[in-house]
């Protein structure tokens, strides 16, 4: 079973998880990031960078893979991924910018794109920490609804649902781009701990059924059920349609220290 954890607000979510990659890092130089897009890893990254600045720590070795990316935007747009991920995690983290990988979504050379990605992915070792976010659909990455718990990282349709939740970023819903690259549930699958984050009611419905609901490709978070080392890490209103809330703090509050997330 994933690890649930109910904590009272992003800041104390983001930095349970710093803490974590911290550990990582401190125990390997180059640990391999797994890293989300999106409103929801922010107080990672925030937690981290303040972490960093308190407690320096030597982050030139690490590597990052991003989750996804879309097709089609021109370089240097301000909302693909690459500039986001650029300006969210490699900047104010200080890691080396020849480290840190987003899938290739330039139409051009879209064709062996998702086969390149998995090569660098292993060539890096593979992923030691994947931080997820959920979208109201239940998807991972963009894999949404339908996508095969075994895909790698390969171009994807956009559900209506997660292009107008991503209008916010664009200056109108049109722009926000159909199609996308994204690595696959398989892929994610691989990542060696899953650090699924989720806040506020709405994420409530997409947590419940990825964590207590059948396992389905129709519910792409119900993957996670299927990895060995899973962390959820909460706020209460995401937690609130959870049967068996109660246990999992219980579960938490009982945690012997030693174990970590
Ligand atoms: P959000 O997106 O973090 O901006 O809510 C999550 C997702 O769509 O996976």
């Amino acid at each position: 079973m994933a690890e649930i954890v109910v904590v009272d607000s992003k800041q104390a979510a983001g930095e349970l998880v710093a803490a974590e990659i911290r550990r990582l890092i401190e125990a390997t130089a180059d640990t391999v990031l797994g890293l989300a897009t999106g409103s929801t890893p922010l107080p990672v990254y925030a937690a981290l960078a303040a972490s960093l600045l308190t407690h320096p720590l030597d982050v030139s070795r690490v590597h990052g893979f991003a989750l996804d990316e879309y097709v089609g935007l021109p370089a240097g747009h301000p909302e693909s991924y690459r500039t986001v991920i650029t300006r969210d995690v490699t900047g104010p983290l200080g890691l080396t910018p020849a480290n840190i990988h987003v899938p290739n979504g330039d139409r051009a050379t879209l064709e062996g794109a998702g086969a390149d990605y998995e090569r660098a992915i292993d060539a890096a070792g593979g992923v030691d920490l994947q931080i997820l976010g959920i979208g109201r659909t239940g998807h991972l990455g963009f894999n949404e609804p339908g996508s095969s718990f075994a895909s790698l990282t390969r171009v994807k349709t956009l559900a209506p649902k997660s292009r107008a939740d991503n209008a916010r970023f664009f200056a109108s819903p049109d722009e926000v781009p159909v199609h996308c690259i994204t690595q696959g549930l398989g892929t994610i699958r691989r990542a060696r701990h899953l650090v699924l984050l989720a806040f506020g009611a709405e994420k409530a419905a997409a947590i419940a059924a990825a964590v207590e609901g059948p396992v389905s490709a129709s519910q792409p978070g119900s993957a996670i059920q299927l990895h060995e080392h899973v962390t959820v890490v909460l706020d209460e209103a995401a937690a609130s349609q959870l049967v068996n809330g109660d246990y999992y703090r219980y579960i938490w509050a009982n945690k012997p220290a030693w174990q970590g997330i």
